[in-house]
C-alpha cells in the first residue's frame, strides 16, 4: 500500500436495519482499517428528506448539508449496501442524489468511490452494486471498479469468515491506494 497517512473514507451504509449485515461489514472495515485510514460511517441517512430541488439551495435541510460536509471532507467514499428489488436501497440512492448537487459541484464530484456489500443470494447484490457505481459515476464520482465486492452470504457467515474479511480489506486497500489519473493539459 502506498502512503495512506490520514486518508479519510466516508462510508454510506445502504441498510437501516439494526442487525444489518452490511452495517456490520462497514464496522469491521472501520475497526480493522490500516493505520492512517479512518472510516467515517455517515449516520442519519434516514433523516434526510427525499431529494427535491425545491428544498435544495441556500436553505437545504441541515441533515443534507451535514451529509455533504462529511463527504466533502473525505478523501474517498465507500458504499456498503445490500440489494433491494434488484437495485440499491432508496436511502442510498437518496444520499447520492443529494451528493450530486449542485450540478457539477456536488460533494462526490472527483472523489474516488467504491462499492461493496453482501446479500443472502448467490449474486451478493451485484445489481445494486452495479447501479450504485453507475449512479455515483453520473453524479461525478470517480468509480474505482476493481473495488467492487458482491459477496454472497448464503453459505458463509460474512461477519466472521477470514477469506471474506481479507477480500473486503483488500477492496478497501485498492480504494485507498487508487490514484486518479491526471489528464495531460
Ligand atoms: C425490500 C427488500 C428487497 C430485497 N431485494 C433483494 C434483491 O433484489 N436481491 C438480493 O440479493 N437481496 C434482496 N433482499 C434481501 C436482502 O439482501 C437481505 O435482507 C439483506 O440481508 C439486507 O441487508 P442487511 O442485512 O444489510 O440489512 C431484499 C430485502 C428486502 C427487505
Amino acid at each position: 500500500m502506498t502512503d495512506t497517512t490520514n486518508t479519510r473514507v466516508a462510508v454510506l451504509v445502504g441498510s437501516l436495519r439494526a442487525d444489518s449485515l452490511n452495517r456490520k461489514l462497514a464496522e469491521i472495515l472501520r475497526d480493522e482499517a490500516p493505520a492512517g485510514v479512518t472510516l467515517d460511517i455517515v449516520e442519519g441517512l434516514d433523516q434526510i428528506p427525499f431529494y427535491n430541488e425545491d428544498i435544495d439551495g441556500a436553505n437545504a435541510p441541515a441533515t443534507a448539508v451535514a451529509l455533504r460536509e462529511r463527504v466533502q471532507g473525505a478523501d474517498r467514499v465507500l458504499a456498503v449496501t445490500p440489494e433491494y428489488n434488484g437495485t440499491m436501497p432508496a436511502v442510498l440512492n437518496n444520499a447520492i442524489d443529494w451528493l450530486s448537487r449542485p450540478y457539477g459541484a456536488g460533494a462526490v464530484v472527483g472523489k474516488p468511490f467504491g462499492v461493496i456489500g453482501a446479500t443472502p443470494t448467490p449474486y451478493g447484490g451485484k445489481w445494486a452494486h452495479g447501479d450504485t457505481a453507475r449512479s455515483a459515476g453520473i453524479a461525478g464520482a470517480v468509480v474505482v471498479e476493481d473495488v467492487t465486492v458482491s459477496q454472497s452470504a448464503l453459505e458463509v457467515d460474512v461477519t466472521t469468515d477470514a477469506d471474506v474479511r481479507a477480500k473486503l480489506l483488500d477492496a478497501l486497500a485498492r480504494l485507498v491506494d487508487f490514484t486518479p489519473e491526471v489528464s495531460a493539459a
